[in-house]
């Protein structure tokens, strides 16, 4: 029977999937059902159908699960904003919806065995502060009537807001949004910073054009025992939590030690640079790379004590095609963006014979390839920690490590 938009169905919910929704049936076909949870009987209205499965939005619940909330943002319903995916969500069922979507990538596309997954025991972890209030960065869309406000989920239509709960309390008291009167005529994007250093600044883009509207251009930000000094648009962790939270896990991991050499891919600021450095120390060496030139120019400007970190300003994939860095090297962070490193690099990194590899995601899916990756060529994933760096969204963070596995070298047990 063929369904169309808008025409409401009865559901009852199954498991969650990536993305920031649950599947369900419909005479046998696949239905992405959000603002659900595992277990509900819902009414759902179909939003979007394709071959072979349908979206929809659950309207009502007619059978509640346990870990239902009243969501506490007015906008975080079906048809509005769609920038958060689970406040409907307790905030500890959270964390167990995105440990299942980690734990299901790396089953399915990662070929990580059960017993290999109880071993690793993910659970994703909670950072201090709280579901609501983190977000350090917000984009404002503007619509056609310049009003600020934010996306739909899957649109690009602007729903207009007065508030927005997950931002930093210092974003919520700008006068950016509908309510305050302001308006921003030509403006595309409104881009607000309230960075761990207590700057807080607002610019416009225009045609990938940034002018500054208030606040410094050039935000501090206090992460791995240092103060940053970063054009407000440069990239940096959004949680006020994140970055001191990923280096732990990733000096954790890695032990790095004084003397060796370190390798930190898709490096940004410096962020990881400026941790290892501290740790292999003067006598060793990292080497940053990083492709867009504000991410370079902040790592250059903010690692000038450190004479041990070179900077690289390349893709990583011609850096390491092009021999621009070579190894051996003993530790490398990967902190790619949502596409993953991809097999080419992998393979290049562990043909540099590092000791340890480790990898800072933030796409599971794209982890679990690159795992995939690291385990046809005889490595194994230790350790994996997750972090709910983005709280009420359906995103999670990962920091898993890398190592050789010894039972499956060519020389184990000589
Ligand atoms: C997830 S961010 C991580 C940045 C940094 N490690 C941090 O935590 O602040 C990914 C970074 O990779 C950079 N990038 C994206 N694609 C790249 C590529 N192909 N080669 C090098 N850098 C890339 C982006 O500009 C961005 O700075």
């Amino acid at each position: 029977m063929s369904r169309g938009e808008a025409e409401r169905v009865e559901l009852t919910v199954g498991a969650v999937a990536p993305g920031g929704h649950c599947v369900a049936r419909l005479d046998g076909q696949v239905v992405f059902v959000r603002h659900a949870l595992p277990g509900e009987r819902v009414v759902a209205e179909i939003t979007e159908v394709h071959r072979g499965f349908l979206r929809a939005d659950a309207v009502t619940v007619l059978d509640a699960a346990a870990d239902r909330v009243e969501p506490p943002c007015p906008y975080a319903r079906p048809g509005r904003c769609g920038g958060c995916d689970l406040q409907h969500v307790a905030p500890a069922a959270q964390l167990d919806w995105k440990t299942s979507v980690v734990v299901e990538q790396l089953t399915r596309l990662g070929g990580l065995t059960p017993a290999e997954l109880d071993r690793l025991d993910v659970r994703v972890e909670a950072l201090p502060g709280g579901p609501l209030g983190w977000r350090s960065r917000v984009r404002y869309a503007v619509d056609a009537a310049d009003r600020a406000g934010l996306l739909k989920h899957r649109s690009h239509e602007v729903v207009p807001v007065d508030r927005c709960l997950i931002a930093h309390p210092a974003i919520r008291d700008l006068p950016v949004l509908a309510d305050s009167g302001t308006r921003w005529p030509d403006a595309e994007v409104v881009a607000t910073v309230a960075s761990t250093g207590g700057d807080v600044s607002v610019a416009t883009v225009t045609d990938g054009t940034t002018t500054p509207v208030s606040g410094p251009p050039v935000v501090r930000e206090v992460a791995a025992g240092r103060e940053w000094r970063l054009p407000a648009d440069t990239f940096w962790q959004v949680h006020p939590a994140a970055a001191d939270t990923l280096v732990a896990a990733v000096l954790a991991q890695l032990a790095p030690q004084p003397g060796e050499s370190a390798w930190d891919l898709y490096g940004g600021a410096g962020l990881f640079a400026a941790a290892l450095a501290d740790r292999v120390g003067p006598s060793g060496r990292v080497t940053l790379v990083e492709s867009a030139a504000q991410g370079v120019a902040a790592a250059r400007d903010n690692l000038t004590d450190l004479p041990q970190v070179e900077i690289v300003a390349a893709r990583v994939e011609t850096a390491l095609a092009r021999r621009r860095i070579t190894g051996p090297v003993d530790l490398v962070v990967l902190d790619p963006p949502r596409t993953g490193a991809g097999a080419p690099v992998v393979r290049a990194v562990l043909a540099a014979g590092p000791r340890a590899v480790a990898y800072v995601a933030c796409d599971p899916a794209a982890f679990a390839r690159d795992v995939r990756t690291f385990t046809g060529a005889g490595w194994r994933l230790a350790e994996l920690r997750g972090f709910d760096l983005f709280p009420m969204t359906q995103h999670v963070e990962l920091v898993g490590l890398l190592v050789p596995d010894a039972r499956r070298r060519p020389d184990a047990g000589c």
